[in-house]
Order: structure tokens, then sequence, then C-alpha cells
């Protein structure tokens, strides 16, 4: 018999015809307080679940018995309580290598973007108010040549020490738990401790994973050891960064600005007052929102799905030994 997957993201036609080809699916179009009470009734006859942006703790976890794997079409799984998985031996697929680019795009687009000023400037323009030659009032800050400090050199660290050191002749720190040779030996960057890499850098860049570790990582204490001429840009989640202590350092010039693509709450409520501040950018976290590349996340996502219902997770799966 076909396992029973509920779907719980739209994906395209072609991965859904894909997917029902070897699974009973049942899909829901997001999870919202009017099908919440539908999802968790399907996720009692579920064997497996795909999609995103849905937490999985324990209590889910306990109206779904029949859970053998849980695959989501995001390379960070914090939604996860990996533990109470595992405990349970479901699998927990996620989709690294597919989105590294294409998120690494996005976060030096921040980089240039908060650097010069894009998005005030070209509001500017769109308002009529380019009447004359810009004055030192609206320049920028230079990128090339400058030194990036990346908190994360995984993948999508290293695809931005790539951008940042041969696109742009910068000087490029790390902040990782491992060294990384290929990054010493291609792009000369260098391993730091937070501390000096803070002092050092003119772009602080968080692509750390959210872990208890990581939470609040960038704090009142953090930002005070940045450079008043340095920025910060988070392209990896919200919650390594105390949002209200980074309010405060961008109002009071401890650092200059801030270019976000993630947040503590998302989507970003309207009545932050990040939204407020002139030298913030915030975006609606679109790290790896291209056609091509979530089409490829959700192709992964399905493909790893099928396999862990196989009882194969030997690609793509967070907590293999779980799996019995
Ligand atoms: C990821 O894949 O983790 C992106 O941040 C989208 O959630």
């Amino acid at each position: 018999m076909q396992p029973n997957v509920v779907l719980y993201r739209n994906i395209p036609d072609d991965l859904l015809a894909l997917l029902e080809q070897h699974c009973r699916v049942t899909f829901f179009d997001g999870i919202n307080a009017d099908n919440r009470a539908a999802f968790t009734q399907a996720l009692a006859e579920a064997e497996g679940v795909i999609g995103v942006g849905v937490k999985f703790t324990d209590e889910l976890l306990a109206a779904a018995p029949r859970l053998k794997a849980a695959s989501t079409i995001s390379v960070g799984y914090d939604d996860f309580d990996v533990a109470a998985l595992t405990a349970r031996h479901i699998a927990l697929m996620h989709t690294p290598g597919v989105l590294t680019e294409t998120t690494a795009d996005t976060i030096f687009t921040l980089v240039l973007c908060i650097a010069r000023r894009i998005t005030e400037l070209a509001d500017n323009v769109k308002k009529g108010q380019w009447q004359a030659s810009i004055g030192p009032d609206w320049y920028g800050s230079n990128v090339h040549g400058k030194t990036i400090g990346i908190l994360g050199m995984g993948r999508i660290g290293y695809a931005v020490a790539r951008r940042a050191r041969l696109g742009f002749n910068m000087n490029v720190l790390y902040y990782n738990r491992s060294a990384k040779p290929e990054a010493e030996l291609t792009l000369h960057a260098r391993r730091c401790a937070l501390d000096e890499l803070l002092a050092e850098a003119d772009f602080v860049c968080n692509v750390l994973p959210l872990t208890p570790e990581t939470r609040h990582i960038i704090n009142h204490e953090t930002l005070a050891k940045m450079k008043p001429s340095a920025f910060l840009v988070n392209g990896g989640r919200g919650a390594s960064v105390d949002e209200a202590a980074l309010i405060d350092a961008l109002k009071s010039g401890v650092i200059k600005g801030a270019g976000l693509d993630v947040f503590e709450k998302e989507p970003l409520p309207v009545t932050s007052e990040l939204l407020s501040l002139p030298n913030v950018i915030a975006l609606p976290h679109i790290g790896s929102a291209t056609h091509e590349t979530r089409y490829e996340m959700s192709k992964l996502a399905v493909l790893n799905l099928l396999a862990a219902l196989k009882g194969d997770v030997s690609k793509n799966c967070v907590n293999p030994t779980a799996f019995r």
C-alpha cells in the first residue's frame, strides 16, 4: 500500500505528480488558524510530511504516531525538534547544496545595497527628489577592498566569501567551529575569534544555523564590539540577532546600518521599529527565492522524502541514526 503523506506547502505540478505516483497525498496550501485542526487530524495517518514553515514540536509529533520521515523544503531545520524526532525514530531530511549560490547572491546584494544606500537613493529618485547631484550627506561606503567577517563558514559562508574575495578583493575573516582549509587556501580567509572579527570587520555577515549557542549571538555586548562605521548583514536566522539590541545600536550610531533578510518573528510585524530606520534594509526572507532555486529545493525535498520512506537516508538526512 502507498504511504500517506501530508504536503503542507504548494509545490510545482510535476513534482506533485511525482509525489502522487508513489504516495497518497493530503495537501494543505500552508497552515493557518483555519486549517490547523484538519492538518493535525491528517497527521494521525501520515507516514511522511513535506513542506516548510510549520514548527514540529514534540507535542505536534505526538499527533503523528505513524510518521517515519519529515522532509523540509529548506536547508535550515530549526523548525524541528530534532531530539524529539530522533527519539521517535523519524528521519529528518533537508535540502543543502541547491540553494547555496542563490542565497549567497542575496546576502551579497544586501552587502552592496546597505553600503551604497541603494534603497534609500532609489526611493528618492522615484519620489522626484533628484533635483541636483547628490552631496556627501547621501554618499555611501566602499565595499571593494574592505574586510568582511563571516559568522559561519559552511557552504553559504564559503560562497559569500568567494564573492567577497574574488569579486570585490575583500579581506575575509571568519568565525566557525572548525577551520576551513579550502577557504584559507583559495580565498586567504582567516579564522579568528568572534571578538577579533567584530572589531575588524567592515561588514559582519551572519549565516550561522540557529542553535541554542547561536541564539542572540549578536546582542548589546557583541554589537558594541563592532566599528561605528560597520554594517551587519543577516542572511542566517533572525533569532541569531537580538533585535531590540540591534534597534538600539542602529539608533545610537553604535553601528552604521543593517541589511536583514531574516527576523525574530516572520513575517516582520509592521509595527517593528526596524521599518522606520533609514539605515535598515529589510527583505521578506528571500535568500533562496528564485524560480530556479525554489524548484530545485522542492524537487530535492520530494526525492528526499521518497528515499526516506523506502528506508534510504544516505543523503540529506539530519539524523540518519534515528532511522530503523
Ligand atoms: C532555508 O532553506 O533554510 C532558507 O532560509 C529558507 O527557509
